[in-house]
C-alpha cells in the first residue's frame, strides 16, 4: 500500500530527460544543471576532509560550514546572521523539507507564486499540507490583490528570488512589499534564495530582511557548482531550528560530511562564482538576442540560469516535438496554471555554440 498523495505525484517531467537521452547530439535546456564542475581547489578540499575521521557530521552541520553559511547570509543588506542561526541540510531541497514538515499541520496551507519550481508542490504532497498557487507580481512589479489575499490566508508563502522557473528578481521595493505583508498578517516566510550569487546587473535584495518571521533557504548547488555535493542550509531563530532539526534527523540523521569540507572552502574562496556568474551572463544576453527574433513573448532573465518564454502553443507538444529536432525544453504546464504555453530553458546547462545552434534549428521550426 501507497499513501494516494504520494501515488498521484506526477514525475512527468521526466519524460522529457528520458527522451532526450535517447536522442543522439540532443541539445539540453532541460536540466538545471551547471554545464561547469565544480572547482578544483574545492574537490582538493574535500580530499583533504577525508583524512579526518569520516563519522556522522552534528546534527545541524558543521561548525566552520554553519559559521561561513552565515558569513554569506549576512553579506545580503539587513540581514545579520550568526552561525547559530544556521542549520546546514541535504541540499536545499532538504531544508525546504524539514520547514514545511515542521511546520504544516494536515489543514494548514502554502502559497506557491505561478509559475514556480515543482518540487514545491511535492514537498507539499509528502508532508501532506494544503498548497495554493497565484502570481504574485503584475506587471508594475507590485503584490497583486490576488495574491495578497492568499498569503493572508496562508500559514507559510514561499517566494523565490532569483526564481525559476523565470529568472525573476526581486527590486528592493518587492522584497519589502512581500516581506512587510507577510509581517502583517502573521505569514511564516520562505524565502528561497539558491541563486542569490547568480544576477546579472541588478542586485538580489532578501524579502526576508523585511519579517520577523521568515527563514532563508541557501544551497551550494548552482551558485557554487555542486549539485551532486547535497549541501545547502536554512537560516532562522535557533530554537527554530531544534524543530527542523527533528525532520532531518529523521529523514537524513545529518548532512554529508565530506561535502561539507567542500562547501566551506568554496564559500572561503569564492573567486570561481564571479567567473561563471560572467559565463551565465553571456549565455543570458545571447539566448535574448536569439529569442527575440522568434515570434515568443518573454521577460529577460535578471538572475539564475533560466528563461521562460511563452511560445503560443501547447507546452508539452512543443517540448516533444522538439525533443525529436534535437532540442530539449520544459513544459511549463506544470509549474503553473498559467503557463501552459510556456516553457523552461535552462541556459546554465549549455554553452554559447549550443545556444546558438539550438536556435538556428528553432528559427527553422517555429
Ligand atoms: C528554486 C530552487 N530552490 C531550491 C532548489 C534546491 O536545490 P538543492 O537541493 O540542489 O540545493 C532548487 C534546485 O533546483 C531550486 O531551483
Amino acid at each position: 500500500m501507497f499513501r494516494e498523495r504520494v501515488q498521484n505525484i506526477s514525475l512527468s517531467i521526466r519524460k522529457i530527460s528520458e527522451k532526450a537521452s535517447k536522442q543522439e547530439n540532443c541539445i539540453r535546456f532541460d536540466i538545471g544543471q551547471p554545464s561547469f564542475d565544480t572547482p578544483q581547489h574545492v574537490k582538493k578540499a574535500a580530499k583533504k576532509g577525508l583524512e579526518n575521521k569520516q563519522g556522522y557530521s552534528p546534527m545541524l552541520g558543521l561548525e566552520k560550514l554553519r559559521e561561513e553559511a552565515a558569513r554569506e547570509e549576512s553579506t545580503k543588506k539587513g540581514i545579520d546572521i550568526g552561525s547559530e542561526e544556521v542549520m546546514i541540510t541535504t541540499g536545499g531541497m532538504g531544508a525546504l523539507y524539514a520547514v514545511f514538515s515542521a511546520r504544516l499541520e494536515e489543514e494548514d496551507k502554502a502559497v506557491f507564486n505561478d509559475p514556480c519550481w515543482g518540487p514545491y508542490k511535492m514537498i507539499s504532497e509528502v508532508s501532506e499540507n494544503r498548497w495554493s498557487q497565484v502570481q504574485y507580481w503584475d506587471s508594475d512589479r507590485n503584490l497583486r490583490p490576488e495574491a495578497k489575499e492568499e498569503i493572508r490566508d496562508a500559514d507559510l508563502a514561499v517566494v523565490n528570488t532569483p526564481g525559476n522557473p523565470t529568472g525573476y528578481v526581486l527590486t528592493e521595493h518587492q522584497a519589502r512589499e512581500i516581506g512587510e505583508f507577510a509581517d502583517k498578517h502573521d505569514t511564516f516566510l520562505v524565502s528561497d534564495e539558491v541563486y542569490h550569487r547568480l544576477t546579472f546587473g541588478v542586485e538580489h535584495y532578501s524579502p526576508a530582511a523585511y519579517t520577523a518571521d521568515s527563514c532563508i533557504i541557501g544551497s551550494m548547488s548552482k551558485n557554487h557548482a555542486m549539485t551532486g555535493w547535497r549541501t545547502g542550509w536554512v537560516a532562522d531563530r535557533p530554537e527554530n531550528l531544534e524543530q527542523y532539526a527533528k525532520v532531518s534527523r529523521a529523514s537524513t540523521a545529518c548532512p554529508p560530511r565530506i561535502s561539507q569540507y567542500a562547501a566551506v572552502e568554496a564559500l572561503k574562496h569564492d573567486s570561481h562564482v564571479k567567473e561563471m556568474r560572467r559565463a551565465y551572463h553571456e549565455r543570458r544576453d545571447l539566448l535574448v538576442k536569439r529569442m527575440q527574433n522568434l515570434d515568443w513573448d518573454f521577460v529577460a532573465p535578471e538572475g539564475a540560469i533560466y528563461a521562460f518564454p511563452e511560445v503560443g502553443e501547447d507546452s508539452w507538444s512543443f517540448c516533444m516535438d522538439m525533443i525529436e529536432k534535437g532540442i530539449a525544453m520544459v513544459p511549463g504546464e506544470p509549474m503553473g496554471p498559467e503557463s501552459d504555453q510556456k516553457v523552461r530553458l535552462c541556459f546554465g546547462s549549455t554553452n554559447k555554440e549550443e545556444i546558438n545552434e539550438a536556435f538556428d534549428i528553432l528559427e527553422e521550426e517555429v
